[in-house]
């Protein structure tokens, strides 16, 4: 993978606190039941989330991503976090193995074709009935002007496929064409940061 988190890495936390503080403590209460869970964060980056969730009396995390800068950050600090070096899209992990998997601010990023696979990883390794919870971008009625301004230009400043990416996920409709029906059947969702940010929670179904 080129190091396009190379940089990014290091300043990555400090440098969004502000925004995303408030989403990971929102999908700290979406999962307030779930602490003997078995929790996968893929593309976890510097691994705040499941960071927050260690802090807090969550037990079996697990937290993966390709970029060596990522995981670098990720495993600073006094927690028992298992971290994995690998690619979301073909990972090492057994069938069934996790009850929740997240997935936050991955896909938007993302080619087609690799959000299917990454769906198609995280339906494998869910249990039955286990839950996806994706963080991602929505466009639509509801997004405030703000909202769309600063999600704009934070996945512009990315640049490059980061950049085209969020454009055909901005202008393809976003989560909702992404998730296959077949795999995941929708629970809920909640709004965040201007209501440009969805937290959607899935079931995983088994495929007929
Ligand atoms: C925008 S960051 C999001 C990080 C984190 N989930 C968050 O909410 O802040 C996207 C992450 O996806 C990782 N990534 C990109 N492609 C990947 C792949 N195929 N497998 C695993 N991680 C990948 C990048 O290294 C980066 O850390």
């Amino acid at each position: 993978m080129k190091k396009e988190y190379g940089f990014t890495a290091k300043i990555y936390d400090p440098m969004l606190y502000l925004a995303l503080n408030p989403i990971r403590k929102a999908v700290m209460r979406e999962l307030v039941d779930h602490e003997e869970s078995r929790i996968l964060d893929l593309c976890c980056g510097t691994g705040n989330q499941l960071k927050m969730l260690s802090r807090n009396g969550f037990k079996s995390l697990h937290c993966l991503d390709l970029s060596e800068q990522m995981l670098e950050v990720a495993r600073r600090g006094d927690h028992s976090i298992r971290v994995h070096r690998e690619d979301a899209a073909r990972t090492g992990f057994r069938d069934n193995e996790f009850d929740i998997v997240i997935l936050s601010f991955a896909l938007h990023e993302k080619d087609r074709q690799t959000q299917e696979n990454i769906l198609q990883e995280a339906h494998r390794i869910l249990g039955d009935d286990g839950l996806l919870l994706v963080v991602d971008y929505i466009f639509d009625e509801r997004t405030s002007g703000p909202g769309r301004f600063g999600a704009t230009t934070i996945e512009r400043m990315a640049g490059g496929d980061h950049y085209s990416n969020f454009k055909r996920y901005k202008q393809g409709g976003g989560l909702s064409t992404i998730i296959d029906g077949k795999m995941f059947s929708y629970v809920k969702s909640t709004r965040k940061a201007y209501s440009v940010v969805t937290i959607s929670t899935y079931r995983r179904r088994e495929p007929s």
